[in-house]
């Protein structure tokens, strides 16, 4: 298994509800998770606002510490790991995030973007390997001297995913990363995450709080609704016939087709 995550629960302090003196009341925000990710697996993991998404996935890139259960990477517990332990690991599980714009730095060019990691982790020829990386998100080389501003949202989400690759990472999470995008720019980014998977070996992680974008990519799907699983299933199956009433909700609030499209189709 790439990931096994095991009755995970997660609580933080809720700092709106602070009283003057004293501490904080813990929230739950993640409830008793659990599930697998096998090796080569595209997992979709869908959910509405609030539903604990974000925070498991930062919880199973460890930049949150869990409050209870476990986390295994590649068999490892990983749960407790303290930060200087995961430093020679963190190069195999990548996160790339919701919005570029803001985790990207606007002051660097888009070479020295997708090498800082690299650095980061000790990897030489990092010139060559941004070269590589532009070729695999499809972005000419002459990108690498440009500044995140001078790009088109999905160039940036390309940029993005270009840094998370560099590395050659074995899992990749990927949290809400088209849902700023139009429809089109959405479907390339799509496919060029299919691609990579393919080509690449990759175990990939999807966030999505939109049912539609999940079903074009994912192998397996699992339905979050406030921090908990409510159910799980083959990609197809969940879309044929869901079990859970959260899940029919979700189907039902997917938007129909561009009249367009179904007139090309
Ligand atoms: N640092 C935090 N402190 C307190 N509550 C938080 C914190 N981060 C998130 N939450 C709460 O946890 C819940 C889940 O948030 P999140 O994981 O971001 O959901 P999603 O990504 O599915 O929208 C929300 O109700 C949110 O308000
Ligand atoms: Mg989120």
């Amino acid at each position: 298994m790439m990931f096994s995550i095991n009755d995970l629960k997660l609580s933080l302090p809720d700092m709106t509800q602070k009283p003057l003196f004293g501490p904080a009341p813990q929230i739950d925000i993640l409830k008793g998770i659990s599930f697998d990710i096998p090796k080569g697996c595209v997992l979709g993991i869908v959910g509405g606002s609030g539903s604990g998404k974000s925070t498991l996935a930062r919880a199973m890139m460890r930049l949150l510490e869990p409050t209870s259960g476990s986390i295994l990477f590649d068999g490892m517990d990983i749960t407790h790991t303290s930060e200087e332990e995961l430093r020679g690991m963190r190069q195999r599980f990548q996160m790339i995030f919701q919005d570029p714009m803001s985790s990207l730095n606007p002051r660097r060019k888009v070479g020295g973007i997708i090498a800082g990691p690299m650095r980061l982790h000790g990897m030489d020829r990092t010139k060559e390997r941004v070269n590589e990386a532009l070729d695999l998100v499809g972005l000419p080389q002459s990108f690498s001297q440009r500044y995140p501003h001078e790009l088109s949202g999905g160039q940036r989400q390309r940029v993005g995913i270009a840094r998370a690759i560099a590395l050659r990472p074995e899992f990749i999470l990927a949290d809400e990363i088209v849902s700023g995008l139009d429809v089109s720019s959405q479907a390339q980014v799509l496919n060029l995450l299919a691609k990579l998977v393919k080509e690449l070996g990759l175990t990939l992680a999807f966030i999505s709080h939109d049912l539609s974008v999940i079903r074009r990519l994912c192998d397996r799907v699992i339905v979050l609704h406030q921090g908990l699983i409510v159910e799980e299933a083959e990609s197809q199956i969940l879309f044929e016939s869901p079990q859970a009433s959260y899940t029919k909700e979700l189907l039902a609030a997917i938007p129909l087709p561009d009249p367009d499209q179904i007139w090309d189709a």
